[in-house]
Formats: C-alpha cells, sequence, structure tokens
C-alpha cells in the first residue's frame, strides 16, 4: 500500500509548506487585503473566518487536492447511506439519524422508526418531568434529576446543560457525576433528598465500571423505604442489564450500536439535558445539527464548513509541525466545550494504524485544550504569544448574551484582540523580551447568540471536521480501542489481584 506522505498530493504540500514557512501573515496580509473576505465562510447561525492561518490560495487548491485523493464526497456519501465505514468494530456510523426528519434513513435499511419511537417515549417522558408529574415512591414530585455517566454518556449533556443554562427554567434541577471519586457524587447528593431524587444512569454498555458503582452508591443512597424503580431511568443498548440492575423497561431509554458514545448526544443520552431544557428546545439543538449535516451533505468541499476546519488542522499540524491546538470559547456558557472536543477529537482520531493496521509514517489528532477567555488570558496565553511553539487556536465568540451588554462587548473585544495580537505580533524593533513574534495561526468562529440550534451547529461542525480529518489520515475515527487494556488492568487492581505479568513499578505501587 502507498503510504500517504509518498503521494503526490502530500509532496506538493510538503513542499509548499517550505515555502510558506518564511512568509509570515502579516506579509500575507500585505499582499492580500482581500484575503479577509475570501478566506471566511458563513452557515446560518456561524461565520468562520480562517484568513488568520498560514495560507494563500494556492494552499487551498493543494488541500483540497489532498481532500479529493482520500474521496472525502464517496466516503461522506457511504457514510450517509449506511455502509459499514467503522470497519474494525462491524458497525454502520449513523449519529446523522438521529437527528434527521425522514420517513427511511439510510435508504434500504432505514433506523428511523426505532429513532422517531426513542424520541417520542423521551418527550413524553420530559413533559412528565417538567410539568412536575413524575412522582416518586413515596407520592412527592421529583426536584432532582442526576445523570450518572461517563465520558458521551455524561460530556454532552453537561454541556449542553451549561451553554443553555440562561434559558432554563429552574425546576427541576439537573446534576451530572461522572468519577468514580466517591467526592463527586457525595458532594451532588449533600443536597439532595431521597424521595424528590430521579437518577438517569446513562451508559451505552452498562458495564463501565464508573458509572455502575455510583449507581449502586445512588441506590444505597435512597434507603430502603423508597422503591428505586420510581427513582432510576436508564439510557442503554444493554435494556437487560438495566433491568437486571432493577430499572423499570418503562423507563428504560434505547440506544444503538450505530452510534458511538462521543456522537450520541442527539440520542437518549440526551434525556437529562432535554429534561433541563424542554422538547421544543432539544428539537431545535436537533434541527441545527441536521442543517449542518445538510450542508455537509451538499456543499462543495471548499465551501464546506467542517471540510474547510478540517483541513486548517491538517495543514497545521501535518505541514507546518503544531502538535497541540487550543479551543478558546469567549463565553462562560460553553466552559466545557473544550472537554467535550477533547473526547470528539482524541478518542476519534488519536490513532496510530490506517485503517488496514498498517503503522502510520504521519501524525494524527494534535493535542486538545483550552478554556474560557477572558480567564485564559491571564494563565496560559503568554505561552501562546511568546512560547517557543506555535500553537493554533480556535476562537469561539457568541456576540450576544443575555446580561450586561457592556461586559459582553468586553468579551467579545478581548476574542479580537487575542486573534489579531497572535497574528501580527509586535512592531518590528520591540525589545526582545517585549517582543511577540506573532505570524501564530487562528481560526475565529463567531456565532449570532448560542441559541439550542445554534449550538446543534456548532457540535456537528467539529463532528464532521473529525470524520473528515480521519479520512485524509486513513484512520478509523469511530473506534476506541486504546482505552481498552487500562480498564481491564484497573479492573483487576480494584479487585485487589495482581496479574501475574505485572511491571515490578505497579506491583510495588500496589
Ligand atoms: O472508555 C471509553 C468509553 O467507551 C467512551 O467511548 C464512552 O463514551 C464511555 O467510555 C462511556 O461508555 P458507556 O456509555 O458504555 O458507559
Amino acid at each position: 500500500m502507498t503510504s500517504l506522505t509518498t503521494t503526490a498530493a502530500w509532496r506538493a504540500l510538503a513542499a509548499h509548506a517550505a515555502q510558506m514557512q518564511s512568509r509570515h501573515l502579516r506579509e500575507l496580509f500585505a499582499a492580500d487585503p482581500a484575503r479577509a473576505q475570501r478566506f471566511t465562510l458563513e452557515f446560518d447561525e456561524i461565520y468562520l473566518d480562517y484568513s488568520k492561518q498560514r495560507i494563500n490560495a494556492e494552499t487551498m487548491t493543494l488541500l483540497l487536492a489532498l481532500a479529493e485523493q482520500a474521496d472525502i464526497n464517496g466516503w461522506i456519501r457511504r457514510m450517509f447511506a449506511g455502509d459499514t465505514i467503522n470497519e474494525s468494530e462491524g458497525r454502520a456510523v449513523l449519529h446523522v439519524a438521529l437527528r434527521a426528519d425522514l420517513d427511511e434513513f439510510p435508504k434500504g435499511r432505514s433506523v428511523m422508526a426505532g429513532v422517531r419511537e426513542a424520541r417520542q417515549k423521551m418527550r413524553e417522558f420530559v413533559a412528565r418531568v417538567r410539568e412536575g408529574k413524575l412522582l416518586g415512591a413515596s407520592g412527592q414530585v421529583i426536584t432532582d434529576v442526576v445523570n450518572i455517566g461517563i465520558g458521551g454518556s455524561d460530556l454532552g449533556p453537561r454541556l449542553l446543560v451549561q451553554a443553555l443554562a440562561s434559558e432554563l427554567d429552574k425546576a427541576p434541577r439537573v446534576h451530572f457525576v461522572s468519577n468514580v471519586d466517591p467526592a463527586e457524587l457525595d458532594a451532588v447528593l449533600a443536597a439532595l433528598r431521597p424521595a424528590q431524587t430521579l437518577f438517569v444512569v446513562a451508559s451505552k454498555t452498562f458495564t463501565t465500571v464508573e458509572t455502575l458503582h455510583n449507581a449502586q452508591r445512588a441506590r444505597l443512597w435512597l434507603g430502603d423505604g423508597l422503591a428505586m424503580k420510581a427513582h432510576f431511568a436508564a439510557v442503554t443498548e444493554n435494556s437487560a442489564a438495566a433491568r437486571e440492575f432493577g430499572v423499570d423497561a418503562e423507563l428504560t431509554f434505547p440506544l444503538w450500536d450505530w452510534v458511538g458514545g462521543r456522537f450520541s448526544i442527539w440520542s437518549s443520552v440526551g434525556l437529562s439535558a432535554a429534561i433541563a431544557m424542554g422538547n421544543e428546545h432539544f428539537d431545535a439543538f436537533l434541527e441545527g445539527a441536521h442543517q449542518m449535516d445538510a450542508h455537509f451533505h451538499t456543499a462543495e468541499p471548499g465551501l464546506n464548513l467542517p471540510v474547510v476546519l478540517a483541513l486548517m488542522s491538517i495543514w497545521n499540524s501535518n505541514f507546518l509541525g503544531a502538535r497541540s491546538h487550543a479551543v478558546l470559547p469567549y463565553s462562560h456558557a460553553l466552559r466545557s466545550l473544550p472537554a467535550y472536543l477533547q473526547q470528539l477529537e482524541m478518542e476519534s482520531n488519536g490513532k496510530q494504524v490506517d485503517r488496514d493496521g498498517q503503522p502510520l509514517d504521519y501524525t494524527t489528532a494534535p493535542l486538545l485544550w483550552g478554556s474560557s477567555g477572558t480567564v485564559s488570558q491571564h494563565s496560559y496565553h503568554q505561552l501562546l504569544h511568546q512560547g517557543t511553539t506555535s500553537i493554533p487556536v480556535d476562537f469561539i465568540v457568541p456576540l450576544q448574551a443575555p446580561g450586561d451588554a457592556k461586559a459582553q462587548a468586553m468579551l467579545v473585544a478581548n476574542a479580537l484582540a487575542q486573534g489579531a495580537a497572535l497574528m501580527s505580533g509586535t512592531a518590528p524593533g520591540t525589545p526582545p523580551q517585549r517582543a511577540t513574534p506573532g505570524n501564530r495561526p487562528s481560526n475565529t468562529l463567531l456565532i449570532e447568540r448560542l441559541t439550542p440550534q445554534a449550538l446543534g451547529q456548532l457540535i456537528a461542525l467539529y463532528e464532521h471536521k473529525v470524520f473528515i480529518q480521519g479520512l485524509i489520515w486513513n484512520i478509523n475515527s469511530f473506534d476506541q480501542w486504546g482505552v481498552e487494556l487500562g480498564k481491564t488492568i484497573a479492573r483487576s487492581l480494584s479487585n485487589g489481584g495482581l496479574p501475574p505479568d505485572m511491571d515490578a513499578s505497579t506491583a510495588a505501587l500496589l
């Protein structure tokens, strides 16, 4: 098999990168003031400015040739057709079905009947809880919902509830517990009353030890006096295990093998978030993602937001040598977005072999990290501006937000200022300790207002970006075998057992 790095498209980009290395972004703007218009894309609620990337028109032509070589259009068609594109697990990849509004999808082997039935069941339950009609075993109204899950069964609903907090009425309150560290569950339970608490155990497999242990502790906390059937719901593909745990079939919401954990926020995994935000908002969230799907499915690569975002990342990491990528939401509401994207990008594309199991001679997913600005400016931005490595940034900036308009304007101004400073740096002749070199690339994503629909668009945008990166790297973005070994060892160490082949360091630590 030909290695990607020996293909004509890759070599042309490598040669071009060698030329571009010596060009400063300031120079690129001076040579082509129109780039601020040309290197922008707009889709409904989202405006992407990628003109502060170290690219010119030729870079885009060469990157698009790389994308074409990877047959991205063919793969997009195959995903939307329900083909088994997650080959190592023998599964289709159909999270787009969860936000589709079609009678039959994909053609010939539709999953829509199950999706509709699950959505309806979820809708009815959400309405009951929000209207105060869900009663605990002693007849008291449920006022608090605790989502117990981890990874994809936690990060999505947690992000949604935080992101839309200003739009939510506060009853019922929704809480999240993911860590097996008892401190997290204990802190949440300290303020709750068993008679008025509902636990939603979200676990696709219903075998994840952290989640099951927390669920068992929650069951104990309820005490003998309360029938657990009235206080537990489950979201899972493994309904038999949920039943065995004691969850009523009526309160068990389905998942399917064709939706990966990190792509599952659109499914019943969104139940706790839907309880907080209401059916109408959750529908709008799905609709936003569906709109982005339609754009992704049909827009030509050069005008396709997820494709362009993926190409910028590939350019930075594979050709300009970036090893990490910062996501900086200038929005307190989006403070958990970096954590969400860490799972989405790094669990999907943190891979070292290609689809055929051959080792790779190029880097895949960069380390993704970040937190909300402006707080980050008073912490690690020093390194972004003057550190020895260049770290590409995504600035994510909702323009309007509820509350003090002056503070919001300052927030937006700071985001734009950081992008400008990273790009241009200080003037020539500035003393070395004070000088910032500039030429540090960034994307700016403006969002008019953080509505449920805009959030759906934003998350779907990053999902498809991850898929395109994986296609170009020729890896399977939909499995995650790397997490298994640690789980197996932890299981035996938690049980006090020491596997016979355990290394001397771990044995001594135990
Ligand atoms: O350990 C990784 C992982 O399998 C993720 O992919 C997943 O989102 C998370 O664990 C939780 O899995 P589950 O929903 O099956 O409990």
